[in-house]
């Protein structure tokens, strides 16, 4: 099985979120099972510098009118996954994030710039000549690879299927209809039963309606989009592709984030006797943010971007009511301006108490994983959500809203013998409040607070268990009835 990774950002090369995560990790696993999974990256700078580059280059001419565009052989430099970096100058060599500026403003031309990518997809997937390569499948990643299925539906080409991987309905890649021309698309797509949205074209659309399956990251998620709550607009096609459609919960790369192993991590935690690695953490943590030492208080961390989807206004509202009653809080993330200034303002009220970091610091996330006492996660949706996997992992017990992944993944400890966290449901400050009011009370509780952690250390989620689920859906579009285009 032979299965090409469409993606805009892989880890390490590039990453804002969990996607990064995401697509670094599992071809990695898939490979290990036996599929010959490769990647295909935007060469952005960053990549360009990191990846591993053999040398081989593949002329791809001027496929989109934007520029000369060519593929760069390589391998990702920790796994060893094949990967092609898509060199194009003129759309990806830029200083900035993937997606936006410096400035925080969206690339005014990402239309063209993962059109491109989503083109050159098709165009690998369907040229026997273009490499000594070609997909069974194409696996395709949110908005930004959506046209992948566009293109083959406009050529006509019916394989190779395509997967289509919703991480975030939220984004829906909306464009003017005039970037149809600009991109090579055919009007005719530009229909209800088709790209178009409320008068917009809607790459994440054309990847549910063109795609042969669809795949979302959790089960509770799979359910969710299909209805008004978290569909976004597109439940309706959600529900008429509910047979196609599956919830595959993501997994974590045990390698990168290992408490044993963890170059970030003052001590190594260790399952059997969590509590001194745990500790020596939190110092070194406290140290780093400028958090009071003193006493044996409860340390809650959040890592995130700041975004309304991550219930960050309700972290604002509660920390005060935390800090009163004894708890520490330490943040890190990045994003919307407003929540950055509502944050730093009213941790700047707690000097010694609460801590935030604004920024994107893959050291100091590691190291809030392995030295908070719990990690908050109070979003409003969450596809899947990384941070309280990791967090279970490092022996850090996850303050989660039941939603989405969040749901799938952590279970309330007053629900039963297995329960890794504290889970509240409404998305309210007193709801958040009541959670970390019980997550107050097991620390406290020693003996139980260390049951709860090593219980969440033993869990497993490594890939393995989803790449086989991956494996069987590739299965299915290569065998069975290819419904679409
Ligand atoms: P999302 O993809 O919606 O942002 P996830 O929980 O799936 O949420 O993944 C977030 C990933 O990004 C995690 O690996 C987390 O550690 C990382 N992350 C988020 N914010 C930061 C930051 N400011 N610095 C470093 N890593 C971050
Ligand atoms: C998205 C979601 C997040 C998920 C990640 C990786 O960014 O917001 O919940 O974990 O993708 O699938």
């Amino acid at each position: 099985m032979k299965v090409l990774f469409v993606t805009s950002e892989a880890y390490p090369l590039v990453k804002t979120g969990g996607l990064g995560d995401v697509a670094g990790a599992l071809p990695a696993a898939l490979r290990d099972i036996g599929v010959d999974a490769r990647i295909l990256l935007p060469a952005y700078p960053d990549a360009m510098r990191r990846a591993r580059l053999t040398g081989k280059t593949v002329p791809l001419g001027n496929p989109l009118g934007v520029g000369e565009t060519r593929l760069l052989e390589g391998t990702m430099p920790d796994t060893g996954c094949p990967l092609w970096l898509l060199d194009c100058p003129a759309m990806y060599e830029r200083t900035g994030g993937p997606y936006m500026m410096y400035s925080g403003v969206d690339w005014p031309d990402n239309f063209r710039r993962f059109a491109l990518l989503s083109k050159v997809a098709a165009m690998i997937g369907t040229a026997g000549d273009l490499m000594d390569w070609r997909p069974d499948v194409l696996h395709g990643h949110d908005w930004q690879t959506g046209l992948v299925p566009a293109y083959l539906n406009a050529w006509g080409a019916r394989r190779p299927p395509f997967l289509f991987s919703i991480h975030n309905m939220e984004y829906r890649g909306l464009f003017g209809p005039e970037i149809l021309d600009l991109i090579g698309l055919p009007r005719s797509q530009f229909s209800i039963n088709g790209l178009e949205f409320h008068g917009l074209v809607s790459t994440l659309k054309a990847g549910i309606f063109y795609a042969q399956a669809v795949a979302t990251v959790s089960p509770s998620y799979a359910a969710e989009i299909k209805t008004p709550v978290g569909g976004q607009g597109l439940e309706g096609l959600l529900q008429a592709r509910a047979g196609d459609l599956s919830g595959i919960l993501n997994g974590i790369d045990s390698n990168a984030w290992n408490p044993q192993t963890d170059p970030y991590l003052a001590a190594p935690i260790d399952v059997a006797d969590p509590a001194p690695g745990k500790r020596i953490n939190k110092d070194m943590l406290k140290r780093r943010m400028g958090l009071d030492a003193d006493g044996d208080r409860p340390l809650f961390g959040l890592v995130s971007r700041f975004v309304a989807q991550k219930g960050i206004d309700l972290v604002v509202a509660a920390l005060p009511g935390m800090i009163a009653s004894g708890a520490q809080v330490a943040i890190l993330g990045a994003g919307d301006t407003g929540l950055e200034a509502a944050l730093n303002d009213i941790v700047g009220r707690y000097p010694g108490e609460a801590a935030v970091h604004v920024g994107y610091d893959e050291h100091l996330a590691h190291l809030i994983e392995g030295a908070a006492d719990f990690l908050l996660v109070p979003s409003r949706f969450e596809p899947c959500g990384l941070t309280q996997l990791y967090a279970l992992r490092y022996g850090t017990i996850p303050v989660v809203r039941r939603t989405g992944g969040l749901a799938d993944s952590v279970g309330h400890v007053d629900e039963g013998p297995n329960g890794t966290g504290i889970v509240f449901d409404h998305a309210l400050p007193d709801a958040l409040n009541w959670a970390i009011g019980r997550a107050m009370t097991l620390y406290r509780d020693k003996a139980t607070l260390n049951k709860v952690r090593q219980r969440g250390m033993s869990q497993d989620f490594s890939w393995k268990r989803s790449a086989k689920e991956y494996l069987r859906v590739y299965g299915s579009m290569v065998g069975g009835d290819v419904h679409r285009p």
